[in-house]
């Protein structure tokens, strides 16, 4: 669209008092100063739009606007999330933490690194098993930045529909460029899965190769967030798109005692109940550690007391062992064994 036209169409859409037009179009003018690099001008033109509010983004105009759906099944093809988390309430190992810390930094220095021909990393995969702190390090990376979270559904981006799948994806960074977010793309494996892989279907390669390219054509000012329990599913040519690869663990017993001491925080204890937690929890992951501990805080809450009992930390650890046992043998295939005590 030319100059004129674009003045055009906001006087049109100011005019006709159609809200929305006038916004798109205003985030239009703001992307292209930012692509002729006048940041200053683009921010007070962002700040302007957002009624005055030094908002950091022109995410403003996304409460306006519905969330694309996949044509097909007629879903919503991604969540806005509003993260409520803080690295804070994490237990990160220390150069996990400090990779995120330096991630956010750069971040925040957006407009310096630009104006020094820099691009801050923008394209980060986080791996590891299941329940160890990619979705909630990502949602609180994103409290960090002052970002709303795009949560990416992929179930609903792939569709059963040849061709729609590519299309899904283009509508969500369609989407995620005119604002700015923390993008999080949960289960990547599935569509970063091998491109080699004799055992996938033609659709899937061409997925990731138009995925590959949405990535690399991408000039949102937004952080992609990929993350994967099967790291070894992926393509050596995906991995090499990310700026930084960060690897989550299960925790090890100076950590779990640290999330212990976190999660049962609101009630007393003593270095008994946390050393038989942390014994009872070995090899757990974050998650049940977690939910272990939130056990123990309802019945304490049960009970109305604020004190934990030895008992309420024994009964938690059978329930929790109870659990395990039966995921164990769920992923094995054979029947659980039932501790009576
Ligand atoms: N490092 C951590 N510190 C504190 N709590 C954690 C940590 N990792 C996970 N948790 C807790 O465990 C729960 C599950 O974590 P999360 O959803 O981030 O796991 P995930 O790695 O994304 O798992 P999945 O691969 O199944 O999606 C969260 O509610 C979170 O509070
Ligand atoms: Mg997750």
């Amino acid at each position: 669209m030319t100059r004129a036209d674009v003045l055009k169409k906001l006087i049109l859409s100011h005019k006709k008092g159609d809200d929305l037009a006038f916004r798109e179009t205003v985030a239009q003018i703001i992307e292209e100063e930012r692509k002729k690099h006048h940041p200053v001008l683009a921010n007070e033109l962002e700040q302007l739009l957002n009624n005055g509010s030094a908002v950091n983004g022109s995410n403003g105009l996304h409460a306006l606007e519905r969330p694309p759906q996949d044509s097909d099944k007629g879903i919503p093809l991604l969540e806005v999330r509003n993260p409520e988390r803080y690295l804070e309430e994490l237990v990160l190992e220390l150069p996990i933490r400090k990779a995120i810390d330096h991630l956010v930094e750069e971040f925040r220095s957006w407009e310096i690194l630009e104006a020094n021909g820099l691009k801050p990393t923008q394209r980060i995969l986080f791996c590891g098993p299941s329940g160890c702190g990619k979705t909630a390090t990502a949602e609180a990376i994103a409290s960090e930045l002052g970002l709303p979270m795009l949560y990416v559904r992929f179930d609903s981006v792939v569709s059963s529909l040849l061709g729609e799948t590519a299309t899904n994806l283009r509508k969500v960074f369609d989407y995620a460029q005119r604002g700015q977010w923390v993008m999080f793309f949960d289960e990547f494996d599935a569509i970063g899965r091998s491109r080699d892989d004799p055992t996938e279907h033609g659709e899937i390669k061409r997925v990731v190769n138009s995925f590959l390219q949405i990535l690399d054509n991408f000039g949102g000012r937004s952080l992609v967030i990929a993350a994967t329990n099967f790291e070894q599913a992926i393509d050596p040519a995906v991995w090499r798109r990310f700026d930084d690869i960060i690897r989550f663990e299960k925790p090890s017993s100076e950590q779990l005692k640290l999330l212990i001491k976190k999660r049962l925080q609101p009630l007393q204890f003593d270095n008994t109940h946390i050393n038989e937690l942390t014994d009872g929890l070995s090899g757990a992951t974050y998650a049940d550690a977690e939910r272990t501990c939130l056990d123990i805080r309802k019945s304490c809450a049960m009970q109305g007391i604020r004190k934990v009992h030895n008992q309420d930390v024994a009964d938690a650890l059978s329930r929790y062992a109870y659990r395990r046992n039966i995921l164990d043998h769920s992923m094995t295939g054979a029947m659980p064994t039932i501790d009576k005590e």
